[in-house]
């Protein structure tokens, strides 16, 4: 695992965007992993002036979401759907029919979770996936105890989790309270993984997944077992790291982020 720190959200936010322009240019038919949230924003906001400055090209890349809320309609300003066509994909050359998102309306949800992971690996499965991290320290929405090889399917959200989401629905009771998400062991197969987390209230957990033991209590710490997992965090999300300084010198001299810095 690599940790990049960068001075604030912003810088953060950009540098993560700088790896997935530089994969992106590298293959054009990259598969990419998304995630949505208010951390995602930041990121998604970059990528646009990307797109828009440098002509960063989404054209034959195709898209797979990490997780969809169930019972929620596309057109609903809460789904994960509209965020991410309200965040990037308009915003952006992509075609939407290359977007793939968990069908949370579908009648049977189990099958719907086979059929995502059908067409992941009808892909030649996900080759960088972008990942936030939540306050009680899931990916996705893979809650505690999410089982470390598991497979995308139907998660019922934790109190942390509804807490976390409310504000946007108007309440707690007005959220749904499942989800489907692609499995930590789903996730644990993609090429390349770089998992972005800004602000003081990610900074316990982020020690903890970075420098924790590896737990099913924290999905993220999974990503302890991934050959190329970074972490970008900005200075607040890193202030719990006790290896800080060691994680910016091998960001500042390491020859392999020559690009970054
Ligand atoms: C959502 C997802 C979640 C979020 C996490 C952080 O697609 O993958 O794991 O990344 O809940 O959300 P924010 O950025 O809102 O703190």
């Amino acid at each position: 695992m690599e940790v990049i720190i960068q001075p604030n959200k912003e810088a953060a936010a950009a540098l993560v965007a700088r790896i997935v322009a530089h994969e992106l240019r590298a293959n054009p038919h990259l598969v990419l992993g998304l995630a949505t949230g208010q951390t995602m924003e930041c990121l998604y906001r970059h990528l646009v002036r990307l797109h828009q400055t440098e002509n960063l090209d989404f054209s034959l890349c195709r898209t797979f979401n990490l997780d969809e809320y169930v019972g929620l309609f596309p057109a609903d300003p809460n789904s994960y759907r509209y965020y991410m066509n309200h965040h990037l994909f308009r915003h952006v050359n992509v075609d939407i029919r290359n977007t793939h998102l968990p069908n949370g309306l579908a009648t049977n949800l189990n099958e719907e979770c086979l059929r995502y992971e059908a067409t992941i690996k009808g892909f030649g499965g996900i080759d960088l996936q972008i990942l936030g991290i939540g306050k009680a320290g899931h990916i996705g929405f893979n809650e505690p105890l999410s089982a470390l090889h598991s497979r995308t399917r139907v998660k019922a959200l934790t109190p942390t989790t509804l807490k976390q989401n409310a504000g946007a629905f108007g309440g707690e009771d007005k959220m749904p309270r499942r989800a489907i998400t692609m499995g930590v062991g789903t996730i644990l197969e993609c090429h390349r993984c770089v998992l972005l987390a800004t602000g003081d209230s990610k900074a316990r957990v982020i020690a903890q997944a970075v420098e924790g033991p590896i737990t099913s209590m924290i999905s993220a710490t999974a990503l302890q077992l991934h050959p190329r997992a970074t972490v970008v965090v900005d200075e607040e999300a890193a202030s719990e790291l006790r290896e800080k300084d060691y994680y910016r010198w091998i960001f500042d001299n390491e020859p392999e982020w020559e690009h970054l810095r």
